[in-house]
């Protein structure tokens, strides 16, 4: 595995931690080893230093130094310029010299977006791209372009040199087991898929809160705002997963066709509609960081409300939020159910007998709960809503859920594309994104809602919660076992 972007923060913080994690539970195939490739002058032992470094940090006590001492054994530095054809020579001539030619070879590219090119481009010109002697895999970080017409232009970049089944592109949200665990649940039980459609759901949310700011990405950050960043890529994965139709098998193919056709089945937003359906916000300390241009009107915050269009979900709204800077960093998805057509307990109950919620928690805490109504003991008729949770922790063991990075890079190293995204869906998520970014970056009034500022480490702007409010609903946080969500 050759990383491009070796000492770079993704390295350190996912991408070794991970490879080290694999390599301790005996995953990794036998004779995997590791080139690190960047322009930091690292000699080897300093690099293999470094990265020791980096997985103690993250990893504490937790740390097997037997095991960590084996895995540095095979881990190997070559410092390069991206650009320069030359160190790709050398970086070749080590690979052959490490494992021979005839070796599986696995690229990363975990450079920052603009050096993509360079690095495919040279990986091309010194014919390290061709398959006759063994698998060439080429894994593709995100962002994967700024709008349609990047990312097309990359996806034309790395045709070039790789075929498109030699392409590996992530979302890391793909690799949460939690996310994975949305398609087993709904298609490895029988009671959950009959009741999975319009005649039974009322709504869908899916909230992807965050607690940190934009931190030291404010850079990167100001230039691409929550919609590019969360929406194009994580929340609409998740919401492809919670709504696709049951693919023929679990394999890329049959999977990747049903993420595109529901992709396909997003209803576009028609002029006028983006400033009543959408909402974004900045936290009010936003300016205040010098990497962030002035009077910047990037949000770090957005909400939508989205309709998919076919049989299935005809009617059923979904809203999707995400924001830095919030109260709490959770992840979930919800389905609240209708009510029953026939009120029976109104008279003695109310006639506001709660409806079921099915929440996915996707982090922390990895699980499901499902809020039913029950009857308070002794009361004639009287409803209380109760719970039933599940949580992986406390089914399968403390440390039973993988990292993201653990799983992708497995199935990468075993050519396996399931959970990575194909290009057809990328562009499809990016023809939506933009038209909704087109309209936020002009602002003109009655074409893009304002953009509202929110207090930081709270919950967001009112407008998000007069978005659903306008629908008599609300957000839920059905998640974390926040008793006070109950009634
Ligand atoms: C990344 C975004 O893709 O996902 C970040 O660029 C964001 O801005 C991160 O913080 C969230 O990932 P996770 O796994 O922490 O939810």
């Amino acid at each position: 595995m050759v990383i491009f972007g070796a000492s770079g923060d993704l390295t350190r913080r996912k991408l070794i931690p991970s490879l080290y994690y694999l390599h301790r539970k005996g995953r990794l195939p036998l004779g995997t080893q590791v080139v690190g490739f960047a322009r930091r002058p690292f000699a080897r032992d300093e690099y293999r230093r470094y990265l020791r470094d980096a997985v103690e940090r993250l990893a504490g006590t937790a740390v097997d130094h037997h095991s960590l001492d084996a895995f540095a054994e095979n881990v190997f530095y070559v410092i390069g310029d991206f650009a320069r054809p030359g160190y790709y020579a050398h970086l070749r001539g080590l690979l052959d010299e490490l494992a021979g030619p005839r070796a599986g070879h696995l690229y990363y590219l975990a450079t920052a977006p603009g050096s993509y090119g360079q690095v495919v481009g040279c990986l091309g010109a010194n014919d390290m791209a061709h398959e006759e002697e063994g698998r060439r895999r080429l894994v593709v970080e995100k962002p994967y372009g700024y709008d349609l017409a990047s990312a097309r232009r990359l996806d034309r970049t790395l045709y070039a040199v790789f075929d498109e089944d030699q392409i590996f592109r992530i979302d890391h949200y793909l690799g949460k087991e939690t996310a994975q665990n949305v398609l087993f649940f709904r298609f490895a039980n029988t009671l959950f898929e009959p009741v999975w459609n319009r005649e039974y759901v009322d709504h869908v949310q899916i909230s992807a809160a965050e607690t940190v700011d934009v931190g030291h990405r404010a850079g990167y950050y100001d230039g691409a705002g929550v919609l590019r960043d969360m929406f194009q890529n994580h929340l609409l994965q998740l919401l492809s997963l919670v709504a696709m139709e049951p693919p023929a098998s679990f394999a890329p193919g049959p999977l990747r066709d049903e993420t595109a056709k529901l992709l396909a089945a997003i209803r576009r937003f028609s002029p006028g509609e983006i400033s009543r359906h959408t909402v974004r916000a900045q936290y009010r300390s936003y300016l205040e960081d010098s990497a962030v241009a002035s009077g910047s009107t990037m949000a770090t915050y957005g909400a939508l409300k989205l309709w998919v269009d076919n049989e299935r979900w005809r009617g059923v709204p979904f809203y999707l939020r995400s924001g830095k800077a919030l109260a709490e960093k959770s992840t979930e998805v919800t389905l609240r159910f209708r009510r029953r057509p026939h009120p029976m307990f109104a008279k003695t109950c109310g006639a506001d007998v709660d409806a079921n919620v099915l929440s996915l928690c996707v982090e922390p805490d990895e699980g499901i709960h499902l809020r039913f109504e029950a009857k308070a003991p002794g009361a004639v008729a009287d409803t209380r809503p109760v719970e039933m949770r599940f949580h992986f922790g406390g089914s399968f063991g403390g440390d039973a859920v993988p990292g993201a990075y653990e799983r992708l890079l497995l199935d990468a190293v075993h050519g396996d594309a399931s959970l990575f995204v194909r290009s057809d869906a990328i562009e499809l998520a990016w023809r939506l994104i933009d038209s909704i970014t087109r309209a936020w970056e002009e602002g003109a009034a009655g074409v893009a809602p304002p953009l509202v500022s929110y207090l930081p480490y709270k919950w967001g702007p009112d407008e998000a919660e007069a978005l659903l409010a306008r629908d008599g609903r609300a957000w839920l946080r059905g998640c974390g076992g926040r008793e006070e969500a109950l009634r």
